[in-house]
């Protein structure tokens, strides 16, 4: 494929050189044409150099090849990162000034950019309209991740990391295909980051807990999430046990199911399978209260008795067992949780999701950010990705099967640092 590499001018321009290098290493033919502010980060040099192409930001070199329509009509893909406020300002007016903005006005394929800016500059009420209307034309803004900015500040404004941007390009120039087909194995594992030679457990679905032999008391998961970051999981290469409660979705090929019905089933199977994992994901919606009997035969109504009254008892929290069991054995081990959070009159999404990172002691947590979220504008399925270890949180928004692909980018680069590769 090939790609237009803009770079806008800002200190996060060093960051499109990863960018660059997942590109290129996918095998795409990537042109950077970065802005005139943007050589003062880094330096055409660098660009030439790692992309292998001439690099320019003036339509008056190379009259002749008239660089600035050809670049654009002959891109499959264009990316622009960072993009600043100025290049988002240029690009909603049309404005035609320098060989980017020639390009982007060029463009026949699809256009996508990662701003990286201060908050407040973000938050501007003309950034916004500006946005809003590049994607009135149904070019793609991903939103800024949150985290630490150049200064001492932090908050959104942050460059979306180099492996997001990347998944968000390749699925916009790509039609993801749908998750609920059996996916089969890709010759494409995600670049950059592998999971080959590593061992995986997933858990997935919903936990059903027994009333009487017809009844039980259980959850909406449809297990979706869980069998397409199996899928994402083995398609990096890993070895995937999926540990399925529940499921409306069939598992996905090539990995090993431990098929499960109830919560406490859950925990031993999760148990076993952690002795021999390098990661544990889970991110199955266990029932917190299980019945506290279960009726042998089937509860009947009787009109010479009470109606039933249903007891119940906690759960284990599984999700932290499986991190203290990890202390004790002092096994070297990525755990992940998944957390669906709504915020409330007393504390927003990422508040709450950071008290149960904590509480559960797990090294990621995925926030699902249920409904319209106030703080990040985006739809169900957008998540945070935040981290123990301090790492800005990350914000991932797609289908079930880039959200799944960017998680598990996330596990390969947090385990480069937890888990040595043996
Ligand atoms: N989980 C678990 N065992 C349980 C309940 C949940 O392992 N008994 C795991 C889930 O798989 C998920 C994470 O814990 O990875 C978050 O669960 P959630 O229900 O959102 O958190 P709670 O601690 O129950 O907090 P609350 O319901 O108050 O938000």
């Amino acid at each position: 494929m090939r790609i237009v590499l803009g770079v806008g001018g800002g200190i996060a321009a060093y960051k499109a050189a990863s960018l660059l290098r997942l590109f290129t290493e996918a095998g795409h033919d990537v042109t950077v044409v970065p802005t005139e502010a943007s050589t003062r980060f880094v330096g055409v040099a660098t660009w030439e150099a790692l992309s292998g192409h001439p690099v320019t930001n003036s339509v008056f070199d190379d009259v002749d090849q008239v660089r600035h329509v050809r670049l654009g009509h002959e891109a499959d893909l264009i990316v622009v990162a960072p993009a600043t406020a100025d290049l988002l300002a240029r690009a909603a007016t049309g404005q035609a000034n320098d060989l980017l903005t020639n390009t982007l006005l060029m463009a026949r394929g699809p256009v996508l950019f990662a701003p990286a800016m201060h908050t407040e500059m973000w938050q501007n009420a003309a950034t916004r309209a500006n946005v809003e209307t590049l994607r009135s034309r149904g070019i793609t803004v991903l939103d800024p991740a949150i985290g630490r900015l150049t200064g001492a500040d932090s908050g959104p404004g942050r460059l979306p990391e180099p492996e997001v941007i990347f998944d968000a390009a390749l699925a916009l120039a790509t039609p993801p295909s749908d998750f609920l087909d059996v996916p089969t194995p890709s010759e494409d594992a995600p670049a950059g980051l592998s999971l080959a030679g590593r061992t995986v457990t997933i858990s997935a679905g919903g936990t059903r807990e027994p009333l009487d032999p017809v009844r039980f008391l259980g959850n909406r998961s449809s297990g979706k999430q869980g069998v397409a970051l199996a899928a994402a999981a083995r398609d990096a290469g890993a070895t995937v046990t999926l540990v399925a409660a529940h499921m409306d979705v069939p598992a996905p090929g090539g990995v090993e199911v431990v098929s499960v019905e109830t919560a406490l089933e859950l925990r031993e199977a999760m148990r076993a399978a952690a002795v021999h994992s390098d990661v544990i994901v889970m991110a199955a919606a266990v029932a917190d209260f299980r019945p506290a009997a279960v009726s042998d035969t089937k509860i009947k109504k009787r009109d010479d008795a009470d109606d039933p009254v249903i007891s119940l008892v906690r759960n284990p929290d599984i999700l932290h067992e499986l991190v203290q069991q990890r202390e004790e054995a002092g096994r070297t081990q990525l755990i992940v949780g998944f957390a669906a959070e709504t915020g409330d009159e007393h504390g927003d999404v990422l508040g709450y999701a950071r008290a149960k990172l904590e509480r559960k002691g797990c090294d990621l947590l995925v926030v699902n950010q249920v409904g319209r979220d106030k703080v990040f504008g985006q739809d169900s399925n957008s998540v945070v990705i935040l981290s123990a270890a301090g790492a800005g949180p990350e914000s991932v928004a797609g289908t079930k099967d880039q959200v799944s692909a960017a998680v598990i980018r996330r596990i390969g680069s947090e385990l480069g640092r937890v888990v040595p590769h043996i």
